[in-house]
């Protein structure tokens, strides 16, 4: 899609009226009828013609309770009309703010997301022009928009992907197709410079795969400085059998979405880079396959880590928090960030917990709590925070190894886990967890079974934007 800034509606041209519920005053003078069948309410639309014949479609933005997620109202009322586009279709922005119209455009562009990229017939995807009036200028909105649709979209695709595609080189040449189109840095490790360099968790985990592990460190500079504001680390498991402590299959072809933290690591650097905001930042991502094998970890093994913490395995399924303790302990001593903030698809605890409304957060620095509460809160992407006690660490003590990498119990299972990442955070002061695994896949109107969800994108890049100067 195509995205453009107009001055006036066209009204003898097809065009789209958003509209608040019970508040159709701002686009009475577009309607060619009175009282159209149609409150404003969030997810609906309807359609009317104009006296040329044109379509003229309502869509409803709901309360202002729905103003945080104006995008999944677009998304739908896209995904089910945009076959009968035209080639260009405008959409009434005068009465709108910024916020809104950015939202606005991100659920068009996600509307254009196929789930069917492995089907041997694919769909026409449209090129349509979609032109917005407002009174101001809205170029850089109209643009962050699309960008920000794209992100979303391109890693829903990762997510979804087979994992007998998405291995972890793929995902690397992911990163490096990325950074040539966004302009910047990727460096992708394969084994021999892990095992030289010492990301021994991350070999452990890969060892049972006939897809070695990577690790991708991508880097974004805006600034004159080196001084790195946010280091993010990403878990990437391409597929996450549980390994010689094997998952039950039911379900279990979901566990290719066991990149989600990766992916929104990937996505949001590139995000970042064509939004040229003002930052210094960097993206980790730590992948391998977690497969059964003879070659795989076993529980009872002791292992080595990048920070030199010996690592006791009760369980090969608790594989997220070793790839990422390897990617923490990375970020610390290549980048020393003023942020650290890791994402992963960590727990089924924190699904247990939050279901799928939120994602689980762990800190002990309130103030980043509260920033990314408060812009959980406004894009929709909603964050909780859990805690952190000093109690739960005595579970992880290992009698053989420095530390153990499950408790063993069926209690507490997300919050152990970050206790788990804390050990490798060298008590950074600003280090954030979020434990992603509800929130980043799920049932949708649009699959019939699971798909990814897009999660965390706004989220981070939101965040990021509060951090970077002006
Ligand atoms: N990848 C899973 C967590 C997960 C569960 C993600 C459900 C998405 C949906 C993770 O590696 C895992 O297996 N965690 C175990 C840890 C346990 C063995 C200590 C869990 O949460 O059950
Ligand atoms: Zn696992
Ligand atoms: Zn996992």
């Amino acid at each position: 899609m195509k995205y453009k800034h107009i001055k006036n509606i066209d009204t003898t041209k097809d065009f789209i009226l958003p509209c608040k519920k019970g508040d159709l005053k701002p686009i009475q003078q577009f309607l060619p009828v009175k009282n159209p069948d149609f409150d404003g309410s969030f997810l609906t639309h309807h359609l009317i013609y104009g006296k040329e014949g044109n379509r003229i479609y309502l869509v409803g933005l709901g309360e202002e309770k729905n103003a945080s997620q104006i995008e999944n109202t677009f998304q739908k009322f896209a995904f089910e009309t945009c076959t009968f586009w035209n080639a260009e279709i405008q959409v009434l922005g005068d009465h709108l703010n910024d916020a809104a119209i950015l939202k606005t455009v991100i659920g068009l562009e996600m509307s254009q997301y196929t789930i069917g990229a492995f089907k041997s017939t694919k769909k026409d995807t449209k090129k349509v022009t979609i032109s917005f009036s407002s009174k101001e200028n809205i170029q850089k909105v109209l643009e962050e928009g699309k960008f920000t649709g794209e992100a979303i979209n391109k890693i829903k695709g990762l997510v979804d992907a087979p994992p007998n595609i998405k291995t972890p080189e793929y995902l690397g040449d992911w990163a490096k197709k990325s950074s040539k189109e966004a302009t910047y840095t990727c460096t992708v490790l394969k084994h021999k410079k892990l095992k030289k360099q010492g990301f021994d968790a991350v070999i452990a985990v890969g060892k049972g795969s006939v897809h070695p592990p990577v690790v991708i460190i991508n880097e974004y500079k805006a600034k004159d400085t080196d001084k790195i504001d946010i280091a993010f680390v990403g878990k990437g498991i391409t597929f996450d059998s549980g390994g010689l402590s094997i998952k039950p299959s039911t379900n279990l072809h979901y566990m290719k979405s066991d990149m989600g933290g990766a992916a929104v690591v990937l996505g949001v650097i590139e995000l970042v880079a064509k939004l040229k905001l003002n930052i210094n930042i960097v993206g980790i991502v730590a992948s391998a396959e977690n497969a059964v094998d003879a070659n795989s970890y076993r529980p009872g093994d002791v292992i080595n880590s990048y920070s030199g913490k010996t690592i006791e395995i009760i369980d090969t399924d608790a594989e997220g928090r070793l790839v990422l303790a390897d990617g923490i302990s990375y970020a610390i001593k290549k980048f020393n960030p003023e942020y650290l903030i890791d994402l992963a698809t960590l727990t089924g605890s924190v699904v247990r917990t939050f279901g799928y409304a939120a994602a689980g957060m762990f800190t002990e620095n309130q103030e980043m709590a509260n920033t990314m509460s408060a812009v959980g809160f406004k894009v929709h992407e909603r964050v909780w925070q859990l805690p952190m006690f000093e109690d739960y660490e005595k579970d992880l003590q290992s009698d053989v190894a420095d530390i153990k990498n499950f408790n063993g119990k069926p209690i507490e299972g997300a919050i152990n886990a970050a206790k788990f990442l804390e050990f490798f955070t060298e008590k950074h002061p600003k280090w954030m967890h979020l434990d992603i695994a509800g929130v980043s896949f799920g049932g949708s109107q649009y699959a019939q079974m699971k798909s990814a969800t897009g999660f965390g994108i706004q989220l981070i890049t939101n965040f990021i934007k509060e951090k970077a100067t002006k």
